[in-house]
């Protein structure tokens, strides 16, 4: 991991990382995300439910994009086909330019390591382990050299806002701090694409949006991409789009 990743771009201009100059398929021009005519359908004979009916979508980078719907809609399944955490029934997934759909299953684990960061409702901290620890297990597991994750999660807390709680375990901080090392976590190994499934539903307007801002900060300086469902209207003036689902068909 290279200290300079977490270097804040001060122009416009999506960051240029070393992980993006050593993939030359994940060029900035190209989406981060591809759905193509992706569709999902849970069981089987009578038993059917098409939770998403086909969908093609592109999520570029240093774009947010928010997902509504009503409760049973598809969100969730959504997300998780973008996250190459359930296979679709029809279509294609592609992130970063690699046909998820195409890889066996037991490459995908140290796919999503590597290209993805999620955020989930509740922030599933370790319980016994420090704010600091939660960061750099993620380097750990990544196989990669611990004292650059160490100061990657120094950093990174610095840049939430925790520097002060990064030897605090989870029971010591409040909702929105934890939420915000579930960010912080998730950002650990530089995603390509951020995933977040109601990230500000356990927090209060100002907290929630507090969340919201620090994500897509990271995504525009960064030239991330992101994707977060959500019910909460007073965060989506801060994405740059909104996606509506409703019986499985996006609009
Ligand atoms: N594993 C599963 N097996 C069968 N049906 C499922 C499964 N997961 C979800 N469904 C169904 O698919 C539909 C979409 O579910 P999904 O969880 O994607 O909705 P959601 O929009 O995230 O809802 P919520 O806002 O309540 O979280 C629902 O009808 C749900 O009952
Ligand atoms: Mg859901």
């Amino acid at each position: 991991m290279n200290a300079t990743l977490l270097t804040q771009s001060k122009s416009t201009q999506p960051m240029i990382t070393q992980s993006t100059l050593t993939q030359p398929e994940a060029s900035l021009s190209q989406p981060t995300l591809s759905l193509r005519a992706v569709s999902k359908t849970y069981g089987d004979g009578d038993g059917t439910v098409t939770a998403l009916h086909p969908t093609t979508l592109d999520v570029r980078p240093g774009e947010l994009v928010a997902v509504s719907g009503p409760s049973g809609s598809g969100k969730s399944t959504f997300l998780a086909l973008a996250g190459a955490l359930l296979r679709p029934t029809g279509g294609q997934v592609l992130i970063a330019g690699q046909d998820v759909t195409a890889l066996p299953a037991a490459a995908l684990p140290a796919f999503r390591l590597k290209h993805l960061g999620f955020v989930l409702q509740s922030s599933n901290l370790i319980p016994y382990l420090t704010v600091r620890e939660q960061l750099t297990l993620v380097t750990h597991l990544a196989g990669q050299d611990a004292r650059a994750g160490q100061a990657r999660a120094d950093d990174l807390l610095g840049l939430l806002g925790l520097g002060d709680r990064a030897g605090h375990y989870p029971a010591a901080l409040s909702g929105g701090q934890r939420q915000r090392v579930a960010v912080a976590r998730a950002l650990m190994n530089d995603p390509q694409l951020i995933l977040a499934d109601e990230p500000t539903a356990s927090l209060d307007g100002p907290r929630g949006r507090e969340v919201v801002q620090m994500l897509a900060q990271q995504v525009r300086e960064r030239g991330r991409a992101a994707v977060m469902v959500t019910h909460d209207d007073r965060v989506l003036d801060l994405c740059d789009r909104v996606v509506h689902i409703v019986d499985g068909r996006v609009n």
